[in-house]
C-alpha cells in the first residue's frame, strides 16, 4: 500500500525542480475536452496539453490500445522489435513521403535524430565541410542542447556553456535572409511548416517553395519540424500535405501518442541508410505500449470526417474569437490554421497573454499562450462543438474582466 499524504501544489515548490511554474489547479480526470480538477470544479480543456491530447482525454479507442497491449508486452528494447511498433510504423510509411521510421520518445528526440542523420549523411556523401545547420529565428525544435541550440530563440539555449556548432538562423518568411546563409556547406535547414511556439506563424505559399528550392540547388537536405503541426492538427494528416512541398525528413510527436509519449523521425530509404547499425538508438524507443497507442491514434484520426470537422471547428473558433473582439477590442488579428489558432494581443495588451491565460482558467477553461502577446489554443481534433461554443463563453468572461 502506498502511503497518503497532501498532494497539493505546495508540495510542488518542496519535491520539484523549479523549472516550471505550474498553475495552482491539479486536474485528477479527462473525459473527452473537459477535466475536473482536485476539488471537482470543471474546466473546458482548450490546451491539449500543448498539442498533444489530440483525441482529448481519456478517448476509448486510445484507452482499449493502451489496456490491450498493456496485457500483452509492455517493453523489450530495441534488441528485439515488435508488432505495435511495426504496424505503426507501415501506417507512417504508407500515408507519407516516407519510406522509413525511427521511433523516440518525443519531439526533442525524434529532432535531434534528424539533425545527427543530416549530418551524418553529409559526412558521407559530401564530406566533413558540409555541417552547417539552418533554422529559423523564434523557431523551437525542444531542449536537448543540440535541438535547443538549432531552435532560434536565446533565452532556451543560453546559459549553458559551449554550443554545438556549425548552426545559423535566418528570419522566417524571408527568402533572403536564407539566400544569404545557405551554400554547398549547408547540410541541412530545419523548418516548423507554421511557427508555433514562435507565435502561430504559417508560412507563405512562395517561402516554403523558395525553402525546398534554395536546398535543392545546394544539395541540403529539408528538415520539417511537424512536432506541433502533425496529427492532424492543420487539418491533413501532416501540414507538408497542404503546402505543396515536401520534406526529405519530418519529425513527429506530441500528437501521434495522443498523451501518452512517443515521437518519430520519418524519412526516405536513400538517406534512412547512413544511420547504420550502432550509429543512434534509445532504449525505450518504438516501446509497444506507445506504439499500440500511437496505431489507434493513427487509425482514429486520419479519416476525412477527422480532417473536415479540423477545419469546420477552426471556423468556429475564428468567429467566435473575431465577435469577441469586436465587444472588447483586444486582439489585432486571429491567426493560425486548423486547431493551432493565436490570437495576437493589441497594443494595449502587450505582454499580458498569461494574464488572459490565467483569467481564463478562472472563469473555467484552459487555453495556452505563444509568447508574451499570443493567446494560443490547441484543443482536441475532435472536441464537440458544444464544448467550443461554451469554452469560448467563458473565455468572454474573462477577457470582460481584463478588458471590459
Ligand atoms: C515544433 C516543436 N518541435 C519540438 C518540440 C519539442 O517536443 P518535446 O517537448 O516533446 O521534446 C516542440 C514542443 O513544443 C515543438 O512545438
Amino acid at each position: 500500500m502506498s502511503e497518503h499524504f497532501p498532494v497539493g501544489r505546495e508540495l510542488f515548490d518542496d519535491v520539484m525542480v523549479p523549472n516550471y511554474a505550474p498553475s495552482a489547479v491539479i486536474p485528477v480526470r479527462g473525459q473527452g475536452s473537459r477535466v475536473w480538477d482536485q476539488q471537482d470544479n470543471e474546466l473546458i480543456d482548450f490546451a491539449g496539453g500543448i498539442a498533444v491530447n489530440s483525441l482529448g482525454h481519456c478517448h476509448p479507442a486510445l484507452v482499449n490500445a493502451l489496456k490491450e497491449q498493456g496485457e500483452k508486452i509492455w517493453h523489450l528494447s530495441n534488441v528485439m522489435t515488435n508488432e505495435p511498433a511495426l504496424r505503426l510504423a507501415k501506417k507512417l510509411v504508407d500515408n507519407t513521403f516516407a519510406d522509413k521510421v525511427y521511433f523516440s520518445n518525443s519531439g526533442a528526440e525524434s529532432n535531434e535524430a534528424a539533425l545527427k542523420l543530416a549530418r551524418r549523411w553529409a559526412l558521407d556523401v559530401y564530406g566533413e565541410d558540409k555541417s552547417q545547420i539552418i533554422a529559423f529565428k523564434q523557431g523551437f525544435h525542444g531542449r536537448t542542447f543540440f535541438t535547443v541550440t538549432v531552435g532560434g530563440q536565446a533565452a532556451y539555449s543560453d546559459g549553458f556553456g559551449p554550443k554545438p556548432g556549425a548552426i545559423d538562423h535566418a528570419e522566417y518568411n524571408n527568402l533572403d535572409s536564407l539566400k544569404a546563409l545557405i551554400s554547398d556547406k549547408t547540410c541541412a535547414v530545419m523548418i516548423e511548416p507554421l511557427q508555433g511556439e514562435g507565435g502561430i506563424v504559417s508560412p507563405t505559399p512562395e517561402f516554403i517553395q523558395g525553402v525546398r528550392d534554395l536546398c535543392d540547388q545546394h544539395n541540403a537536405l529539408l528538415i520539417f519540424d511537424e512536432v506541433q503541426t502533425g496529427i492532424g492538427r492543420l487539418g491533413t494528416l501532416y501540414a507538408y500535405q497542404d503546402l505543396g512541398v515536401t520534406p526529405d525528413i519530418l519529425t513527429s510527436a506530441k500528437g501521434l501518442g495522443g498523451g501518452f509519449p512517443i515521437g518519430a523521425m520519418l524519412t526516405t530509404t536513400d538517406i534512412a541508410k547512413h544511420l547504420k547499425i550502432g550509429t543512434h538508438g534509445s532504449t525505450y524507443g518504438g516501446n509497444p505500449l506507445a506504439c499500440a497507442v500511437g496505431e489507434a491514434v493513427i487509425d482514429t484520426v486520419n479519416t476525412a470526417e477527422v480532417f473536415e470537422g479540423v477545419k469546420a471547428k477552426h471556423q468556429l473558433y475564428v468567429d467566435g474569437l473575431n465577435a469577441i473582439n469586436a465587444k472588447y477590442n483586444v486582439f489585432t488579428e486571429i491567426r493560425g490554421k486548423g486547431l493551432l489558432i493565436g490570437a495576437v494581443l493589441n497594443e494595449n495588451y502587450q505582454g499580458k497573454a498569461k494574464d488572459f491565460l490565467v483569467a481564463a482558467m478562472a472563469e473555467g477553461v484552459m487555453t495556452l499562450v505563444a509568447g508574451a502577446n499570443i493567446v494560443r489554443f490547441a484543443p482536441s481534433l475532435v472536441i464537440p462543438n458544444e464544448d467550443i461554443v461554451e469554452g469560448l463563453a467563458r473565455f468572454e468572461k474573462a477577457v470582460a474582466k481584463i478588458a471590459g
